[in-house]
């Protein structure tokens, strides 16, 4: 703010102030006119018939004027207001915030605090912890992972019982910590067509869906031979390296044959970013609990 400006609120503030005080000053009446004549007690301003007694301010009211004029000049003293004067107290609105922050920091700290003391078997009862949890999902995996948790094409339903990683607490936490690389090569060039048909005959008798036997009886071997070492000779998945469970009905992508072939066909990639950047400790401690409980039916 440029020396012009600040003079220029300063004078127009204290002027102002002058002001008031000069036009209740110079109207102040001191006493009731102690004329018996009623004529000269009025200001002579006639109504319709109503007159206009002449007396001064009930003596409250005018001490009031004169407490809030002080008070105003105060306070343009201790706090800013007139031009660039900071006021002796040295209060600013962003001191305020920043004290407002602290302390909002600090009641936040020890809601936390309490929970990181507890075990996640703990947390699950404790509907404050679970609300918590709720909203630290609903702001940090949501747009992923669905407002219910119930998961999208390629983001796993966290609701169920199907980990691709496990569903203890402590792969929970690894998951969240560390984050998660989902990766299948493609298989369309090492296989080709005919083979990746044969294969997709295999995994849908597997998941108990519509199959052609012969060739899921030739499918069976070729899944040994390429798809064994991740997803489990029986086809149930493996939790190590994240490959899904074969077996049921539930997918991550699409378990269709033409869902199935695409997936076998190009491969897949997928990722859970970690979020021990992103979230302090004892928030991750929280949504662990919090993801634990959505399966604990
Ligand atoms: C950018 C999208 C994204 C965000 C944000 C995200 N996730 Fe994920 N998450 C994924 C994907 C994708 C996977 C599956 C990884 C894979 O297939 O290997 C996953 C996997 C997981 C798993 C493992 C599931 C299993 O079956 O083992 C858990 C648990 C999980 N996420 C929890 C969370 C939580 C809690 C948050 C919030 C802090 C979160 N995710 C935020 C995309 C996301
Ligand atoms: C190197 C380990 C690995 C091998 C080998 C592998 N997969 Fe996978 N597969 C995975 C992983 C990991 C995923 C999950 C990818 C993700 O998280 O996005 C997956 C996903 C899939 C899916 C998608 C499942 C769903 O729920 O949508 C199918 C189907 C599948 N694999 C079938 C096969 C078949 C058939 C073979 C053999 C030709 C095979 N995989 C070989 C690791 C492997």
């Amino acid at each position: 703010m440029s020396i012009f400006w600040s003079l220029w609120i300063i004078v127009l503030t204290l002027t102002c102030l002058a002001l008031v005080f000069w036009v209740l000053m110079a109207n102040r009446k001191v006493a009731v006119r102690d004329d018996e004549d009623p004529e000269n007690r009025t200001t002579g301003h006639v109504y319709d018939g109503i007159e206009e007694y002449d007396n001064p301010l009930p003596r409250w009211w005018f001490n009031l004027f004169l407490i809030t004029m002080v008070f105003g000049l105060i306070y343009l003293v201790l706090f800013p207001g007139l031009g660039a004067w900071k006021g002796v107290l040295g209060w600013t609105s962003v001191g305020k915030l920043e004290r407002d922050q602290e302390r909002a920091l600090e009641s936040y700290e020890q809601s936390y605090g309490v929970f990181s003391s507890m075990s996640v078997e703990e947390l699950i009862d404790n509907p404050k912890a679970m609300k918590m949890g709720a909203r630290l999902f609903a702001n940090n995996c949501s747009v992923c992972h669905g407002a219910d948790a119930g998961g999208n094409y390629g983001f796993p339903d966290l609701t169920d019982n199907d980990w691709l990683y496990g569903g203890t607490p402590e792969k929970i936490r690894e998951t969240l910590l560390h984050g998660r690389a989902g990766n299948m090569p493609p298989w369309g060039p090492v296989l080709g067509e005919k083979k990746i048909s044969l294969i997709t005959d295999y995994v849908l008798q597997l998941s108990g869906q519509e199959h052609d036997a012969d060739a899921a009886a030739e499918g069976a071997s070729l899944f040994a031979q390429n798809c064994a070492t991740c997803h489990g000779a029986d086809g149930k998945g493996m939790q190590t390296v994240g490959a899904p469970n074969l077996t049921d009905d539930i997918w991550l992508y699409e378990g269709s044959r033409e869902g199935i072939m695409q997936s076998l066909r190009n491969g897949r990639a997928n990722e859970m970013p970690a979020q021990k950047d992103l979230l302090r400790e004892d928030k991750i401690h929280v949504l662990t609990a919090y993801v634990y409980s959505l399966s604990q039916e």
